[in-house]
């Protein structure tokens, strides 16, 4: 929840921002750390899902590692207090340039995504003189039953290394003598959940594939699961924190594990959705011929997941808890000032009656929000806000608000 003090001080911030809930995070972290060391297994933070700097060193703070897929994400680690030996490296397209510096820099290993990738680091390190450590990301094959977008664990999907090109990979890794084979990786998709069933047949398919590997005589000692952890969307605040027990417990009881061999999980929104809110302006009301809309100040250039994915975000009024009276419910197509008919926060949602100026949230935006936004319509990017440090945001102009 979005507590009331912080509203009022929202009155005074220009819109549109991205609001982050450092408690939350905080809390959030904590308990994926702690998990982390129950069930021993290693949390690595999926950059991707938000790299600001504040985020990213509080959650380094807690000991967790991190999952790179671009050079520019390890570099922002690796600057944000996560280490070398703690952080991986995927992605199915790897430029020469970020090969060599994430070599240079000494990552835990580059999970690699193809046959032809491996080759070419392994020329690379044996060039610079260098070694890599490289664990081989496999496609399994296995639906994990969420959007076609977020998909990436079959057959059709560009991602890992699947069955028929086993027996190469094993030859190939043989024959490769500048670098050394830490293990498995895998990632089969985004926001699951389902996740006794899903990850639960990722851990046994798993199993059956690393005992293919070590049948070849490869020594598998590092297991990644990948992320995928699903969130609460519709429930932000009932269900704040992901559920990262079941997570771990599931791919545990399901997977066996060997002695000495280390397991991995890769969670990105799990870890941030829930502490982020885009919160934004009620620009115009308009009747429109069947319905009402709500314009607002944030577009589809903030937030891209509902005009990509058509994604459901839950979205509040949060001036109607400082009215005195109650306020009639309203249903409103919620949606933005960009030049795109997809530009629609949501449909007919039951609002309480808003009007010109009211701020309004647009929950679990901490994954996946501030990082996809753009520029078009050369619009601003909505800045940072951090809970802690709300004197330091961007002041909303007084003398607008005045205008009728
Ligand atoms: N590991 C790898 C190799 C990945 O590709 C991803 C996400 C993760 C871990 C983290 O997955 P998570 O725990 O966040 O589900 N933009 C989309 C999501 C794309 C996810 C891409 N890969 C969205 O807004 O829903």
């Amino acid at each position: 929840m979005i507590d009331p003090a912080s509203i009022e001080k929202f009155e005074q911030i220009a819109t549109p921002f991205y609001y982050y809930d450092m408690e939350l995070l905080g809390h959030t972290v904590d308990i994926l750390a702690s998990l982390s060391r129950k069930y021993d297994i290693d949390v690595h933070y999926a950059v991707k899902a938000n790299v600001e700097k504040r985020i990213l060193e509080r959650i380094s703070s807690s000991g967790l590692g991190a999952d790179c897929v671009s050079g520019n994400e390890v570099l922002r680690a690796l600057e944000c207090g996560f280490p070398a030996g703690k952080t991986v490296f995927a992605g199915v397209g790897k430029s020469d340039r970020e090969i060599y510096d994430a070599m240079t820099a000494g990552i835990e290993a580059f999970n690699c995504e193809s046959l032809h990738e491996i080759y070419v680091i392994n020329a690379m390190a044996r060039a610079y003189g260098m070694r890599a450590r490289v664990a081989v990301r496999i496609n399994p094959n296995i639906d994990a039953h969420t959007h076609k977008y977020v998909t990436t664990g079959l057959f059709e999907n560009k991602f890992g290394i699947a069955g028929h090109e086993f027996d190469a990979l094993a030859d190939l890794l043989g024959r490769c003598d500048s670098i050394d084979f830490t293990g498995l990786h895998f990632h089969i998709g985004s926001q699951i959940t389902e996740v006794g069933d899903v990850f639960a047949l990722e851990a046994r398919r798993t199993g059956e594939i690393v005992s293919y590997f070590e049948d070849k005589g490869l020594k598998v000692d590092n297991v990644d699961f990948g992320g995928g952890l699903g969130v609460d969307y519709e429930d932000p605040d009932g269900n704040s924190v992901a559920r990262f027990e079941l997570w771990m417990k599931t791919v545990s009881d399901n997977f066996p594990r060997r002695p000495g061999q280390k397991l991995h999980l890769e969670p990105g929104r799990s870890v941030v959705a829930q502490c982020g809110s885009l919160i934004s302006r009620v620009l115009f009301v308009k009747r429109g011929e069947t319905k009402n809309f709500l314009i607002l100040d944030a577009g589809m250039n903030d937030l891209i997941r509902p005009a990509l994915y058509g994604a459901y975000h839950k979205i509040e009024n949060l001036s109607s808890h400082f009215r005195r009276s109650f306020s009639e419910m309203q249903a409103y197509d919620v949606v933005g000032p960009v030049c795109e008919s997809s530009d629609v926060w949501g449909q007919g949602r039951l609002l309480p009656m808003s009007v010109r100026g009211d701020l309004i949230a647009i929950r679990s935006a901490g994954a996946y929000g501030q990082v996809m936004a753009s520029r078009y319509n050369l619009r601003d990017f909505a800045p940072a806000v951090f809970s802690d440090d709300l004197g330091n945001a961007p002041r909303y102009e007084d003398y607008f608000s005045r205008l009728p």
